[in-house]
């Protein structure tokens, strides 16, 4: 299943051609810049440099993008304007883009990140989501080259930094909405193995699947435990990269919820939403587009990405609620609610990694509840860890990223009620309140070693019904921005 790739082409330099320039201007300049010619667009209103703001000069060719107040400038809204903007690229046919980025802006803002955010912004917005509709099939619009121009050879070296990135990161971040918008009926999970074993072959990466059988010989009873309502066979796929020149010890381990559909199994979900269900895997998309856009970055930090594969159903053959299963790690799990399925999957993951590879930093990503969007809605993922170190590695890494964290606590307490009166534990606990919390708690009784580890329960960010800062609307991909972020901080330290 190959990977989607983008129709924008940036690069660094003046245009030649005749393209729309863009320049942006903050709050408090608005009115000096329009002073003679246009002295109404401040006046009346209609621009005034607002953080967001959009104004179009079709006469002369100009947009101009407002940055807001100086002192209260933030990237996150530039990122927004650029998405509104390639959704409007996608319309227009070969309307190229040379977009100005003064150096007076490098005291807010380096122009990589500027450049980085920018572009990716772009790409993200002029990428279509209504995939399976003939419009999308029809569509043939080829939208113009976008330039960057940039005031001195330093500043175009920087830019040239930020698009090398971005060029890669925002072509996995569309990949991974890709796979996120597809429906469970396109998506399966033998559709994981091929889009795994795509980025594989694209990066030079070791693959190993574990299908039915090898997981029922080395008993991974929580995965097979979910996917017995289901036609589709369920998966284990791990991805590594192991680059040259760097420190084996220093091992970050990605696992991913890859819930292809959570209809809930027994314990059904309520219909009116359930169809959202299909993005259920997006912890599973994330993970292995992240592997891919860091090996093909080249950044010098072993990885290794691990997903759960399998489908939630009802079916005569679904694990009932009350049913107890050996987990990977030997402990027996009551399952009081099959729609708690994916830490059952995750705790499988999760204790095989650890025990076969002894990372030093391991991060889950799990669309795993709803009650992480009750606590954050779809602004940021709940982050719980296990190592103050790696929480504020996170968080910066969040802050440079601009794909939103907000600490949850990870404490003992949360679990004691994950005491079952027939097995070690039960899958939920028995109150109402704390469902991330609790969840991650469940997880934390599969986590082996001193392992730095790390739960982002991405339910809300992994999807949103309305675009913010750099998320769009609709599938999002959130968390390639963020890990890559990190990444990068790992790979530097010794
Ligand atoms: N996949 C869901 C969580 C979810 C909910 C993701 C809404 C995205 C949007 C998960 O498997 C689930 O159903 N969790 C339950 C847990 C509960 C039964 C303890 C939930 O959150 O309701
Ligand atoms: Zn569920
Ligand atoms: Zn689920």
């Amino acid at each position: 299943m190959k990977i989607e790739s983008s129709k924008l082409h940036f690069s660094v330099g003046k245009s030649k051609g005749s393209h729309y320039k863009i320049f942006h201007i903050f709050k408090e300049d608005a009115k000096k810049h329009f002073k003679k010619k246009y002295s109404s667009i401040v006046d009346e209103k209609i621009f005034s440099g607002d953080a967001g703001q959009q104004l179009l000069l079709h006469a002369e060719k100009i947009i101009y993008i407002g940055l807001g107040e100086k002192a209260k400038f933030q990237p996150r809204k530039l990122a927004s304007s650029y998405i509104k903007l390639g959704e409007q690229l996608i319309k227009w046919k070969e309307v190229g883009l040379e977009i100005h980025i003064d150096s007076s802006l490098s005291e807010k803002i380096s122009p990589d990140a500027m450049v980085y955010h920018i572009s990716t912004s772009l790409s993200i917005g002029a990428f279509p989501v209504d995939l399976l509709s003939k419009s999308y099939r029809e569509r043939k619009i080829t939208p113009g080259n976008i330039y960057f121009v940039l005031e001195n050879q330093k500043d175009e070296d920087l830019a040239k930094k930020g698009l090398r990135k971005s060029n890669v990161v925002s072509r996995h971040v569309n990949g991974t909405r890709h796979i996120q918008h597809l429906p469970a009926n396109y998506f399966t999970p033998e559709e994981f193995v091929s889009r795994s074993k795509e980025i594989a072959s694209e990066n030079k990466l070791r693959i190993t699947v574990f299908d039915e059988d090898r997981l029922k010989k080395e008993k991974f009873g929580g995965i097979l435990a979910v996917c017995e309502g289901s036609d589709k066979k369920p998966k284990m796929i791990i991805l590594e990269y192991n680059p040259a020149g760097s420190n084996r010890q220093k091992k970050l381990a990605l696992i991913g919820k890859g819930l292809t559909f959570d209809a809930g199994g027994i314990s059904i979900k309520p219909a009116g939403e359930m169809h959202e269900m299909k993005y259920d895997m997006s912890g599973a998309a994330v993970a292995i587009h992240t592997i891919a856009a860091i090996a093909e970055l080249g950044l010098k930090i072993p990885v290794i990405a691990a997903i759960g594969v399998a489908e939630n159903m009802p079916d005569a053959a679904a694990i009932k609620p009350g049913d107890v299963y050996t987990a990977y790690n030997g402990i027996t799990v009551e399952v009081q609610n099959t729609d708690a399925e994916g830490r059952l999957v995750l705790g499988d993951v999760i204790s095989y990694v650890c025990k076969k590879y002894q990372p030093e930093y391991m991060i889950d990503l799990a669309t795993l509840t709803g009650a992480v969007i009750v606590a954050l809605g779809h602004e940021a993922a709940g982050l719980l860890c296990n190592s103050p170190e790696f929480t504020e590695q996170i968080k910066k890494a969040a802050l440079t990223s601009e794909d939103r964290v907000w600490e949850l606590p990870l404490w003992e307490e949360y679990g004691e009620d994950l005491k079952s009166d027939i097995a070690d534990i039960r899958n939920i606990t028995g109150g109402k309140g704390g469902g991330t919390l609790s969840a991650a708690q469940f997880l934390s009784r599969f986590v082996e070693g001193d392992v730095k580890w790390a739960h982002l329960d991405i339910a809300g960010t992994a999807w949103r019904g309305k675009a913010s800062g750099t998320q769009c609307n609709g599938p999002t991909g959130y968390g390639i921005r963020l890990l890559v972020d990190l990444a990068e901080t790992l790979s530097r330290e010794k």
